[in-house]
Parts: C-alpha cells; structure tokens; sequence
C-alpha cells in the first residue's frame, strides 16, 4: 500500500534531515546541531507508520522501542570515550542484523500472500544481498566487539584451512543468492543464507589484528547502510533508502580515509594476515637505556623555547589530561611561547579522536594543525611534546619494510631540536613495535600518567 502524501512528505523531510545531519557532522562547530537535526528526523521516521498504518502487534513493537531507547541511552551515557569504538560497532551490527530480519519477514511474506509471477528477480535478488549482508555486519561487528573490548585477543587469528573456509562459505552465499534469484525462493534457504552470511562474518573479521580493527568497523558499518537501504526498498519505505544509502556512502568513504590515514589497502586489511602476515607486531618492551627527566626539567624545557608542537595521542584519551594540557599550552602561551597542536587523522582510537577531547577542552580550533599542514614546522620547533602519542610519531613507518606500520604517513617530531615523551613505561603503541625516536640523544622521557605528568609540569612552569 502506498503511503499517502502528506506522510511521503514527512519522510522526505526526514531524509533532507539526514544529509543536514551529516553535511553538519562533518565540521566541528556544526557536529552538535547536525547531530540533533539527524536523530529529530530519525525519531519522526520511527514513529510516522504509528500514525497512518493499522498495525498490529503495536504493544509488542513499543515494548520493544521502550527496551531499545533504554539500553541504547544507558549504553551511550556510561561509555568511555576511549570504548566508543566498540560501542559503535554494536549498534552497526544490530542495525545489520535488524535489516536481515526485516528481508526475512519479507521473504515469509512475499512466499505466503504474493502472486510469485508479479514479483521480479530484482526483489528476491534485493531479498538474498539484505539477508546475507546484514548478517556478515552482525557477526562481524560482534566479532570486532569482542576484540577490542578484550573479550578475545586482538590479534589475528589464523588457522589452517581458513582461507579455504573464507572462500568456500563466499562461494555458497553467492550460489544460494543466485538460486533464491532465479527461481528457488523458500524461507529455509533464506535462513541456510542467514548461516552462511553469519559464518562469513565471523570468518572475515577474525584474521583482522586489532589495530586494523576500528577500520573494518567502518567498512561493516557501510555494509549495514547497504543492506538498510536493501530493507527500504523492501519495504517501499524511502526513509530507509535514503538514509540506508547515506551510511553506505560515507561509511565507505570513511573507510578508505582511514586505510588511507594508516597507509594501508582495506584488501590488506581484510585478507592480509590470510596470506601470512600478521597486522601488528611483538608487544615486548626493550630495556635499553632511555634518558628520561623529572616535571622540573620538562618545564625548563617547554618554558624557554620559542616554538613548542604538541603530539597528542590516544594516552591523552586514557589519562583524561586534554584540561590540563590546555592549562599548560595557555600559560606557555602567555610567557610568548608560540604553541600548536599537531593532529595525527589516526591518533587515538577513532577518526577525529584528538579533534574531540581537545574541543571537549575548548582549545581553539585554529591551534589544532592538520598532519600535512604542520609536517614542515618541525625542524623550526625547539620541543615537541609528545603526550600519550606513540605509532603516530615512529620513525619506523618511513624507513623498516618489515614494520606493521610501514608506509603511514607520520608527525615528522623526530626532525625537531628536542622532543619530551610523556608515557607511564617503556611499552610500545597499539601497532605494538618499538619506537627508535625513543632512544634518540635528543629525547628526554617523563614517566607517569599523561594528567599527574602534566599538572607537575604545569605547576613547574608557575614557579619559574
Ligand atoms: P599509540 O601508538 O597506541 O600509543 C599510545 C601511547 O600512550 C603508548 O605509548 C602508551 O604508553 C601511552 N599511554 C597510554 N595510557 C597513558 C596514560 N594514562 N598516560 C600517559 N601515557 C599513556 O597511540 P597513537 O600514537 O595515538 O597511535 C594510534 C594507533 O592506533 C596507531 O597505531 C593507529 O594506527 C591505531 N588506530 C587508530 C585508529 C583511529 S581512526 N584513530 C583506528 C585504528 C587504529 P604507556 O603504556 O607506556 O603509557
């Protein structure tokens, strides 16, 4: 039945609020509003088929919205900014598997009341890819919950015959799709493809190490958007469409910036450690020499320099320090210390993690600087501070082939007179490989967590 008009304006209201929301998200001034903007209209797109269908079950499906609204607002108060990954994966994945529910509902619908004839291939074809992708984004997002929330290891598991099982399991998904398509529809083999798709989710994301992990995220999150828009369709609710099509999109190109951001192929990524090669490296620490410093010789350091570059990184996220460092650059500022903020796009655990917690911090936008635009700055910088970073200023991505990281484009803080680390110990970043800059002649260490580092140091430079 076709929705009547004035309802078919609501929801092409709702999808103009969608593209409002994410043209608003992509700045940071704007990403408030834009996310207000997208979750109004996705509340109105929810509740508009209460207001004009007859529904049954409607106790049932209330129920049910009541039980979501609560887990997902608990869920999103509790979380901690460095879990949000995780978070995100969850709600990708129930989004996917919701999707594969829906064509399955649909596919028991269309076999029990429909005229067969009427229906084209392209609506069963639409039901098999719904079925099939949403389940791979619902095992695989489980699966990557499970990894970075330490449930299981994060490293790449590999076993033998896993690339047969991978292939194989692709090979029936797309058989039983072709099958369902051209003549053979039953529920059965929409649940036989519902296995498959879970078996493939599972199988995909499990050799994929845990720094690569918040990548496959964003890859899985665009299979959800497709498989969404594949529900509207089925339903011929264009709601669903748009807004499935949307995620798709920029889940998409999300992925590619950041496989970009790391210098890795989202190939690679997926079936690199297939071929043998793990994505992440030994997570032993050295115990050659290093030469660290008390909170006294850091604020000498940073209080008598002309020019000062901070390295933030996902330690900022963990010790909770982006208020006192913004204490520290604003009072460095004011003794005439020229001071900037050097922004890695995959610094922390999440793209834009450092653009966040800084704004959190209300750190003006203009002193965060860009990788590209700030990499010429650092043979003129006397210090770099390095708080909680670690992978992201590692010399290693330009020079050692063997090395996880090879070929991420890097902060050049190995170029500057002086760089000053602030880290608890000697272990190494997420990618999990030692850091040369570390021993360098020209690098004092601070040891201690980044926010108890940073208030010495802050009241270090008061005295002087
Ligand atoms: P990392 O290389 O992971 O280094 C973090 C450093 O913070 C570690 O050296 C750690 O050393 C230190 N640290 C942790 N807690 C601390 C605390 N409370 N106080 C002080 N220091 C603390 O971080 P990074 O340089 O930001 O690089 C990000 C990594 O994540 C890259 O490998 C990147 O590829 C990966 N990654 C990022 C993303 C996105 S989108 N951002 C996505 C996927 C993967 P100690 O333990 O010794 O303190």
């Amino acid at each position: 039945m076709a929705a009547p008009t004035w309802v078919q304006l609501v929801y092409l209201l709702c999808a103009v609020g969608f593209i409002l929301a994410l043209k608003g998200l992509s700045g940071p001034r704007t990403a408030r509003a834009g996310n207000l903007v997208g979750a109004v209209a996705a509340t109105v797109a929810c509740l508009l088929p209460f207001l004009y269908l007859d529904l049954d079950n409607v106790l049932l499906m209330v129920g049910a919205i009541v039980v979501g609204t609560v887990l997902g607002v608990l869920g999103a108060q509790r979380v901690q900014m460095t879990q949000m990954p995780q978070m995100v994966a969850l709600f990708n994945g129930v989004g996917g598997g919701a999707a594969a529910l829906v064509a399955l509902v649909e596919l028991e619908e269309f076999l029990a009341y429909a005229d067969l004839d009427v229906l084209g291939w392209d609506t069963w074809a639409i039901t098999a890819f719904t079925v099939v992708v949403g389940t791979v984004s619902f095992a695989g997002s489980v699966v990557t919950f499970a990894k970075l929330q330490e449930l299981m290891t994060s490293r790449p598991v590999v076993f033998p015959g896993l690339p047969v099982a991978v292939v194989g399991v692709l090979v029936l998904a797309l058989a039983g799709a072709v099958w369902l398509t051209v003549g053979g529809q039953s529920l059965w083999l929409g649940f036989v493809l519902a296995l498959l798709g879970l078996a493939f989710g599972v199988l995909l994301v499990l050799p994929v190490g845990g720094a690569d992990v918040p990548i496959v995220i964003s890859l899985l999150n665009a299979f959800t958007g497709l498989c969404v828009a594949g529900s509207g369709w089925l339903l011929g609710n264009t709601v669903l469409l748009v807004g499935g099509t949307l995620v798709g999109a920029s889940g998409t190109f999300l992925t590619l910036l950041m496989a970009n951001g790391m210098g890795r192929s989202v190939s690679g990524i997926l079936f690199g450690a297939l071929k043998g090669g793990s994505t992440l490296g030994s997570t032993t620490a050295s115990d050659r020499p290093v030469r660290s410093g008390t909170a006294e010789d850091v604020a000498i350091t940073l209080a008598y320099a002309d020019r000062v570059i901070v390295v933030p990184g996902y330690g900022l996220a963990v010790a909770q320090a982006q208020h006192t460092l913004r204490e520290l650059v604003d009072l460095l500022a004011e003794r005439g210390v020229r001071v900037d903020y050097a922004i890695h796009p995959v610094a922390g655990r999440m793209p834009g993690h450092m653009n966040v917690l800084l704004a959190e911090a209300q750190v003006p936008y203009d002193q965060l600087r860009e990788m590209d635009r700030i990499n010429g700055d650092f043979p003129t910088a006397d210090v770099v501070l390095v708080v909680g970073a670690n992978d992201v200023v590692n010399p290693a991505a330009r020079t050692e082939k063997s090395s996880p990281i090879y070929g991420m484009p890097i902060l050049d803080a190995d170029k500057a007179k002086q760089t000053v680390f602030l880290k608890r110990s000697m272990r190494p970043g997420f990618a999990g490989i030692e850091n040369e800059l570390l021993y360098q002649p020209g690098t004092m260490l601070l040891f201690g967590d980044a926010r108890e580092s940073l208030t010495e140091v802050l009241a270090g430079v008061k005295k002087l």
